[in-house]
């Protein structure tokens, strides 16, 4: 047996987790709240919060994993993408206890790592399939062929859907993440009481500035008008606004799936836990004859056991990193 610690820094989550054999066997997550006052992630706040959390956050994952450090056969980390300064604590953090255990560092990129959150569950699915990864820093569509093998197929070429996600409720007032909170608001909404228009990109790419533009105008007009606009209509607009992202990731992922032929669809990353997409993609995959994986709302938004798993099937291939690894804040998909 071999059990492996891994640890995820890269954004506003410090978050450890233990893996054994391929089970994941704890998910310490520690959010932090101090980020919230400031309508977004700042960055400087970020790295002193996960120099706070890091160590009682590991000191967690262990205990709850019933593992003493000694028993550690690999410790992995976020190298990236994400902030330079958050992913800096975590490689050090991993660095020091590699060291000191004179064990092997493991190396994980944080976005292959939201798609390898599909090898947690029990029912895997099999390759080749096509995952559409929805979080607040990337929009992609990407076909997995094997395990660590991805090609991108679209993505965005300005905002992130999450990002027009929290920006659509900074509009609306209502404090950072808004993601979940537009997703709670509609349930109570109408998504057909305002239209916004699909923007026209080619191949498999996203756009999300323009609506996000057309939001703000939509705003600014309606609340010159009437000023208690957004209370009146909070509901419906974040439903129609939730229906139109979802509706623009929806066509990408249709048109993908049809043209390379896949009939395995996957969802990960932050926006995976929204339920308009959630149920999208249910009924898309009736219509279509997909099978489909989304996964348990704990490892859709930032986790270790994403980082652990991924590290897993890297141990299991001996990738490891030297102790001069350094992180990257913009390491892509599939280096
Ligand atoms: O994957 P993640 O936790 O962090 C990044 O790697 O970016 O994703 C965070 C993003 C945020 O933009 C947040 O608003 C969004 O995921 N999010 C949601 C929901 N839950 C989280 N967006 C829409 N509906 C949700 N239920
Ligand atoms: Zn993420």
């Amino acid at each position: 047996m071999h059990t492996i610690l891994a640890i995820e820094s890269s954004c506003d989550e410090t978050s450890a987790s233990v893996v054994s054999d391929g089970k994941i066997r704890s998910n310490i997550i520690a959010t932090q709240d101090i980020h919230k006052q400031y309508g977004g992630v700042v960055p400087e706040l970020a790295s002193r919060a996960h120099e706070k959390n890091i160590v009682p956050v590991v000191q967690q994952a262990l205990e709850k994993a019933n593992i003493t450090k000694q028993q550690l056969d690999a410790v992995a980390f976020t190298q990236g993408p994400g902030l330079l300064g958050a992913l800096l604590i975590g490689n050090c953090f991993a660095k020091g206890m590699a060291m000191a255990l004179n064990i092997p560092l493991i190396g994980v990129n944080h976005m292959e790592a939201h798609i390898n959150a599909h090898f947690i569950a029990e029912n895997k699915p099999e390759f080749p399939f096509l995952c559409l990864t929805v979080s607040g820093g990337h929009t992609q569509i990407v076909l997995v062929t094997d395990f660590g093998k991805f090609e991108i197929l679209g993505e965005t070429i300005d905002d992130a859907v999450g990002e027009a996600f929290d920006k659509t409720a900074k509009l609306l007032n209502l404090p950072y993440p808004g993601g979940p909170l537009i997703d709670k608001m509609a349930k109570n909404g109408n998504s057909k009481a305002f239209i916004f228009s699909i923007p026209e990109v080619p191949d498999f790419n996203f756009s999300f500035s323009g609506i996000k533009t057309s939001i703000l105008y939509f705003i600014q007009k309606n609340t010159v008008q009437n000023p208690d606009f957004i209370s009146e209509n909070l509901a419906d607009i974040c439903a129609s606004v939730q229906f139109t992202l979802v509706e623009i990731l929806m066509r990408k992922l249709k048109k993908a799936a049809k043209q390379f032929h896949i009939k395995t669809i996957a969802i990960a990353g932050g926006v995976a836990a929204n339920s308009e997409l959630r149920k999208r993609i249910i009924e898309e995959s009736e219509k279509n004859d997909w099978k489909y994986f989304i996964p348990d709302f704990e490892y859709c938004t930032d986790n270790a056991a994403m980082i652990a798993i991924s590290a897993y099937y890297k141990y299991n291939n001996k990738d490891f990193v030297w102790l001069d690894a350094v992180p990257n804040a913009r390491m892509a998909i599939g280096t």
